[in-house]
């Protein structure tokens, strides 16, 4: 088999599309990393797919057709500059856009949605392309989500002494990698909620390097009623997105307390993530020495020396301290899982997303 592959990974805070191709001939190389920004007329449409609305399934159509431009642009861009053809590839792992995430219905098997046009990208690059990774996690009782552990697993395994990746995207989620076994489950509101914030109150996508969260000061009340969210509360397996973790959510706190100052409501947030994910490693890893971050979070400082505050003896860093830099670990990962769907072999561990067993993950369209 080819062992090319390319991962393509568009999250929950809408930032953009990152694709990266890697070679899986010896091991996991990336050898090249992508990031093709959102459109903001894209990123208002998808926001307004979170909820319903007039037109929705034409709208919702027209969008992934415009997601799959962008990741039509990031796969070539990628063959371009490191010279390959599409036929060296041996699929596209590509991810979609979540717009709904509902797994669990309280009358039964609920749904997850990525928008997504996987014929429409087989088509405009030629290269087959695995799709809708999730769908098949849900049917057999499990979140979905998260799916990367298993390729956390793979990828950073190796370490001695048990080992916690944490993603800090739009969520954030966490595995945890022991000898014997990984657990893996989403934490909370990784970015989503501070960059919402700082947009409405600075007019800019996302707070750069924390700066301003670190001006501000954390309210104690409010972080403390943030925290009795029950999903905060609640056992693995759990998954989150924008269904729960979102405006209205964080105004219904925001009323409950006196008014607070911008910067301090940004300052309190920053501590909401990092309280939400060190919480979950002091209960479910209390015994791990390093702590590797991804996501776009990994480049917050005020996340990230919070987190280094929160789990005193713990080492916190980068995931590119193994080699992998932060925006490219979910792309990697979705490259990964293609190639595990190529080979027949299960894509999710049933102990992380709560499946009935191991299942092949995604559908196929061929070249
Ligand atoms: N330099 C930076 N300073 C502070 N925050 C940053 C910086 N760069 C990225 N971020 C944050 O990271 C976010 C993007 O992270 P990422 O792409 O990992 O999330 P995502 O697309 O939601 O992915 P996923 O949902 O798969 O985890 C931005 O919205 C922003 O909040
Ligand atoms: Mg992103």
């Amino acid at each position: 088999m080819r062992t090319l592959f390319i991962g393509v990974m568009s999250g929950t805070s809408l930032d953009g599309v990152d694709a990266v191709l890697v070679d899986t001939a010896e091991g996991f190389h990336c050898l090249a990393h992508v990031a093709v920004p959102m459109p903001q007329s894209l990123r208002q449409d998808f926001l307004r797919l979170n909820q319903s609305g007039p037109h929705e399934l034409h709208l919702a159509a027209l969008s992934a057709n415009s997601l799959v431009a962008l990741y039509t642009q990031a796969v070539q861009s990628l063959l371009r500059s490191t010279q390959h053809k599409p036929e060296e590839i041996a699929a596209i792992g590509a991810h979609g856009q979540t717009v709904r995430h509902q797994p669990q219905m309280h009358d039964g098997v609920g749904y997850t949605l990525q928008l997504n046009n996987p014929a429409l990208l087989a088509e405009q690059t030629g290269i087959s392309v695995v799709a809708d990774f999730r769908s098949r996690d849900v049917a057999a009782g499990g979140q979905g989500a998260p799916l990367v552990p298993a390729f956390h697993q793979a990828v950073f395994g190796h370490i001695e002494d048990t080992v916690a990746v944490l993603n800090i995207g739009g969520m954030s989620n966490i595995s945890i990698l022991q000898t014997d076994h990984v657990l893996g489950f989403d934490c909370g509101p990784g970015n989503v909620l501070m960059d919402l914030w700082c947009h409405q109150h600075l007019g800019q996508h996302y707070d750069h390097l924390g700066q301003w969260a670190a001006s501000g000061k954390v309210s104690q009340a409010l972080l403390t009623r943030f925290l009795l969210d029950p999903f905060f509360q609640a056992p693995p397996p759990k998954s989150t997105g924008r269904d729960l973790f979102h405006a209205d959510w964080l105004q219904a706190h925001l009323s409950a307390v006196p008014e607070l100052p911008a910067a301090d409501v940004q300052a309190t947030l920053a501590a909401l993530t990092v309280q939400s994910c060190a919480q979950e490693v002091l209960r479910h890893a209390p015994t791990a020495k390093q702590l590797l971050v991804c996501g776009g979070g990994a480049y917050n400082l005020q996340l990230m020396s919070l987190l280094s505050q929160a789990l005193p003896g713990v080492q916190v860093a980068s995931t590119e301290t193994q080699g992998l830099p932060p925006l490219q670990v979910e792309a990697a990962a979705f490259a990964w899982l293609a190639r595990q769907t190529l080979l027949n072999l299960p894509g999710n561990l049933p102990a992380v997303t709560g499946a009935s067993g191991p299942r092949v993950l995604g559908a196929i369209y061929p070249a």
